[in-house]
């Protein structure tokens, strides 16, 4: 854990898929920035060994097994958080799976699974969470949805486009619908990170993606993205610096939009 914060003192944050991953680099800098954490993913031994490690470390974290895209779940975890910590004021929907976990572009059963895991669970999120920020007088929920909600590409499954883009947009009509609570709903676009891009080498290694370098000589920035990059935009949208921004997408991508 990095040396001790406060900015987030005092705060409790939900954060989903967070064992591995961008997930896991939000769910260690809110930790050491002395948030109470609750994360979630479907992967129980990675993120119990993250757990274990931030509380080894003096942070406040715990682990519950969850999948994203099941309202029983999202039930269970906002109802032990609150019944653990007594209120909740932030809200980060990270988890998410790439168009590539799909080998048919066209498997219809695809779209269904990534607007599902990606799109739906963002609601199903916000939706849970909401009673409890308005009780606490307000809150913060982050989104973190890709550059690939704004632009389209012939690699990986459609749907991965079109789930994004649901997000993007839907975090502008939940900033409309619940700024009036002062909850403010935002979210974050990456580019290029390391996890998208071993799918992008495995591609290659078939004969139909391309290589992590030909990605990153394709940004004004030239190098892919490190997912503690992603972690800082999370916490300056999930806490107080940021109190008077609703409904706006910050863009963590080397350049690759401005081009
Ligand atoms: N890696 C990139 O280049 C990139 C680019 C743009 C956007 N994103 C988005 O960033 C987010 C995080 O991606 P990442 O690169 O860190 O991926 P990752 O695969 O490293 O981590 C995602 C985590 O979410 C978990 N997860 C997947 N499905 C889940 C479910 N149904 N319920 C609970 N947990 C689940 C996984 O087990 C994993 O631990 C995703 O929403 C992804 O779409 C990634």
């Amino acid at each position: 854990m990095r040396q001790a914060g406060t900015r987030l003192a005092g705060k409790v944050a939900i954060v989903t898929g967070g064992a591995h991953g961008m997930g896991e680099a939000i769910t260690r800098l809110f930790a050491a920035e002395s948030a109470s954490v609750a994360f979630c993913d479907l992967r129980a031994d990675l993120g119990e060994a993250v757990a274990q490690s931030l509380r080894n470390a003096g942070g406040t974290a715990d682990f519950t097994p969850a999948d994203v895209s099941s309202d029983e779940d999202w039930g269970r975890l906002v109802r032990d958080t609150a019944d653990r910590h007594g209120r909740i004021d932030i809200l980060v929907n990270n988890a998410g799976i790439s168009g590539s976990s799909f080998a048919d572009p066209d498997d219809r059963a695809g779209w269904d699974t990534l607007m599902a895991v990606n799109a739906r669970s963002v609601f199903l999120g916000a939706t849970s969470v909401v009673p409890h920020m308005r009780a606490a007088g307000g809150g913060s929920i982050v989104n973190v949805c890709s550059i690939m909600g704004m632009v389209g590409s012939a690699s990986g499954h459609p749907a991965y486009h079109a789930s994004k883009a649901a997000v993007r947009n839907y975090t502008r009509a939940a900033a409309c619908r619940y700024g009036e609570h002062w909850i403010r709903v935002n979210a974050i676009m990456p580019g290029y990170f390391p996890s998208m891009l071993s799918s992008a080498r495995r591609s290659q290694s078939e004969g139909e993606g391309v290589t992590i370098e030909h990605l990153a000589n394709q940004l004004p920035l030239r190098r892919v993205g490190r997912w503690e990059e992603i972690a800082f935009a999370a916490l300056f949208l999930a806490g107080d610096e940021s109190q008077y921004i609703t409904g706006t997408e910050l863009v963590v991508d080397g350049g690759y939009v401005a081009r």
